[in-house]
């Protein structure tokens, strides 16, 4: 029997008129822009490139196709920095009393370095949240440390440790990291900058989602006149895809596109909790084992659920081998688009969206959200080779096969 690759959850209550609507003001046009408005201030700040796939679209049969490549955000080859740059600055100019606006180069002041060099910052992370955590920290002169789930690859310790961080491996999985790292910070008077939420524990990790809005705003303002009819976005603990799932609602109400959420199927919390009513979340527990690290997450952040449980017009729990399958999609195009580097998480956009156009047992999830020749797709790549070695087997395999056109 064919493995299956792929299962999809159509959310039929996504577009049905329903009392109950979840928090998402925090992303409201005018915040949108104070938040685009701190970012231009990182002295390293430029929006990350937009890149049409118009002969995958042909390959495919759909109208067009847009890959956001967060590889190139910040020198952090991923995303999180947008979060984890405006969650830090923000708890510090609190701490600190500094007036508004945020502004990165007023952190530069010497009275306010004095006092930031006391600071300890502590996450939990699959490895680049807690890299971005580290990045902040070396800017702005304070310590930070961060917890990671047993069998993280030694490229991810060093990402956090060439900022300074300090890398700590524990024997457990990511949610038991973040636990742990709530409790040291309880302990021992660190400031906790975790991008996952729970009851009493609220503020930064909003924070952490506003800081994405920025990627979405990004793209939208690179694909000028043109809104997308579909974004695909790979999802964890799930700050990112309700970020830009909150945008979408703000922006856009009834008129907004359609959002898929994509997990791994070691680690499809919302998907299993979806197709189980959608009233409760199924946490998924042990290993967690997925080669798409930055998704090994068997519990939803608490504001995540709401929002994507809501709004939300599918959820898609797919296994690694769409992951690599995207990753040579990306690294190997068919001329002239344009060769992406694109690790597990960030890969899996496309290979999902590769799959469900093109295998026969995606046909229902096909018609259902709409998909072909008139689509207009975002996919969100998240991040770059951020782990070198498996990049290099899972590409170079395919280029030994004699399959590639490069
Ligand atoms: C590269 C990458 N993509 C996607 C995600 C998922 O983001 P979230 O946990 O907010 O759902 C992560 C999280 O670590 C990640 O590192």
């Amino acid at each position: 029997m064919a493995t299956i690759l792929l299962n999809l959850f159509d959310n039929l209550r996504a577009r049905q008129p329903s009392p109950d609507a979840p928090h998402t003001a925090f992303a409201a046009p005018e915040t949108v822009q104070h938040i685009r408005r701190f970012h231009h201030t990182l002295p390293t700040y430029r929006p990350t490139p937009l890149i049409a796939l118009d002969q995958l679209a042909r390959t495919l049969g759909v109208g067009r196709i847009w890959i956001k490549d967060e590889s190139k955000r910040f020198d952090l080859n991923a995303f999180k920095g947008l979060g984890a740059s405006y969650a830090v600055c923000t708890t510090l100019a609190d701490h600190l009393d500094m007036p508004p606006p945020l502004d990165f180069t007023a952190f530069s002041q010497p009275r306010i370095r004095k006092a930031i060099a006391a600071i300890t910052l502590v996450t939990a992370s699959d490895g680049n949240h807690g890299a971005a955590v580290a990045w902040m920290a070396a800017q702005l002169g304070c310590r930070s440390k961060v917890l990671l789930p047993r069998g993280t690859i030694t490229a991810r310790l060093d990402a956090i440790r060439t900022f300074g961080g300090q890398a700590i491996v524990i024997d457990g999985n990511y949610d038991d990291a973040v636990r742990r790292a709530a409790r040291q910070a309880d302990d021992q008077g660190h400031f906790l900058i975790q991008d996952t939420a729970w009851e009493g524990y609220e503020a930064i990790p909003e924070r952490i989602m506003q800081g994405y809005l920025t990627l979405l705003d990004e793209a939208l303002a690179q694909m000028g006149d043109t809104l997308p009819t579909h974004l695909f976005v790979p999802c964890g603990v799930g700050a990112l895809a309700a970020s830009l799932q909150a945008y979408l609602v703000e922006h856009f109400a009834d008129q907004r596109p359609r959002l898929v959420v994509i997990e791994a199927a070691a680690a499809d919390c919302y998907y299993r909790s979806m197709r189980a009513g959608g009233r409760e979340i199924i946490p998924v527990k042990g290993e967690l084992a997925t080669r798409m690290a930055g998704l090994a997450c068997g519990e939803p952040t608490r504001p995540g659920w709401e929002i994507l449980r809501r709004y939300a017009d599918a959820f898609a729990s797919a296994r690694d081998d769409l992951a690599e399958a995207g990753m040579r999609r990306l690294a190997f195009p068919h001329p002239p688009d344009p060769p992406i580097e694109a690790g597990e998480c960030g890969a899996v956009s496309t290979g999902c969206l590769c799959h469900m156009m093109q295998s026969e047992t995606t046909q229902d999830g096909r018609k259902q959200l709409g998909l072909g020749p008139e689509s207009h797709i975002l996919l969100i790549s998240t991040e770059g080779a951020t782990d070198p070695d498996a990049y290099r087997k899972t590409v170079r395999r395919f280029n030994d096969n004699g399959s590639t056109g490069r």
